[in-house]
């Protein structure tokens, strides 16, 4: 194949490893077909950092490039241009690897072992000792909320525990870096809720997060630092809360106003040059109001009066 492989001249991180995980320098993949042309231009010029003890999200539509990106990270594919680190060290250096967890876009578990089976199976690939194992995978089972069907093999999971068992499977290393792919694509709204929870809970462990998403919520609940991409191209990259901030808008929540008080409010905004662009009661959203419902079921229950 005749892919070209750019040196540039220096081959260290620009960034401290301590603070940075994971650095790209003009990182490019051009996929070729069998005879060696070019087919496509999956990822264009890629900068980007993931710094220690942060989730980052490459979000994108689907063909964006970001399961690429994470593939060239891991080293699993070699890129057409440019360079990635990861701790530091070159991506296709395969003793950065230990200190990974990976879940993949699709499982490739073995769908005829059994949650304990499959964890004690990676524990070995890893050398640990039997003890250790048997307490990881107790561990974990427990984490990803399992224990009811540990001992069920894999093949008759759904979707939900599939992705579960996944991501035990991608803990079961210790890893101090853990990047997912994709990792609620199938889930329901409480397993969404459920798998956005432990990622949070594993950034309080101390863990640096690169997951990608094409799903809009999931990033904007979970992640800490955003790239958008699109057609292999890097779009946008900052700080979630400040790229969704509504600039020059004043948001205020009060209760207990009566509508005299509202209006008072009203004519102090005006006086003040300001203009009043909307006073109204907020509304929650769908997903709240579903796991609402669901936890109140799981309380009491029964057929609820319907609604207005
Ligand atoms: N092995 C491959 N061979 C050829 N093209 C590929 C291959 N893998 C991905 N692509 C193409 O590269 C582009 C980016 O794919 P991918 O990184 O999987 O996107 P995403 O994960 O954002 O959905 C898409 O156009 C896809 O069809
Ligand atoms: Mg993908």
């Amino acid at each position: 194949m005749s892919a070209t492989l750019e040196q540039p001249a220096s081959s260290a991180p620009s960034s401290d490893p301590t603070s940075v995980i994971v650095e790209t320098r003009n990182l490019g993949k051009i996929y070729r077909d069998f005879w060696g042309r070019k087919k496509v231009n999956a990822l264009k010029s890629l900068d980007l950092e993931v710094r220690r003890g942060e989730i980052f999200g490459l979000l994108g539509p689907n063909g964006s490039g970001k399961s690429t990106t994470i593939k060239l990270m891991l080293g699993l594919l070699f890129p057409t241009s440019g360079r990635v680190f990861v701790f530091g060290k070159e991506a296709t250096d395969v003793s950065k690897n230990e200190r990974i967890g990976y879940l993949p876009e699709e499982s490739y578990l073995y769908k005829f072992l059994n949650a304990e089976e499959t964890l004690d199976f990676y524990g070995r690939l890893f050398d640990m000792p039997a003890s250790v194992r048997r307490e990881r995978t107790e561990q974990l089972i427990q984490m990803v909320g399992l224990q009811r069907a540990r001992r069920r093999q894999l093949k008759e999971y759904s979707k939900g525990m599939t992705r579960r068992i996944g991501l035990a499977q991608a803990l079961i290393n210790e890893p101090e870096f853990l990047v997912l792919d994709e990792p609620t694509t199938g889930l329901d709204p409480i397993g969404t809720r459920e798998m956005k929870d432990l990622i949070l809970k594993l950034r309080e462990e101390g863990k640096t997060i690169l997951l990608c998403s094409h799903q809009l919520a999931d990033v904007q609940d979970v992640c800490d630092r955003v790239a958008i991409l699109h057609q292999g191209e890097l779009k946008e990259l900052g700080r979630v809360d400040s790229l969704l901030k509504v600039q020059d808008t004043t948001e205020i929540h009060a209760s207990g106003l009566s509508e005299a008080a509202k209006q008072q409010i009203k004519q102090i905004i005006e006086s003040q040059g300001g203009s009043l662009k909307k006073m109204d009661n907020p509304t929650t959203t769908m997903e709240e109001l579903f796991l609402d419902i669901v936890r109140e079921s799981d309380q009491r229950p029964g057929r609820r009066g319907s609604g207005t």
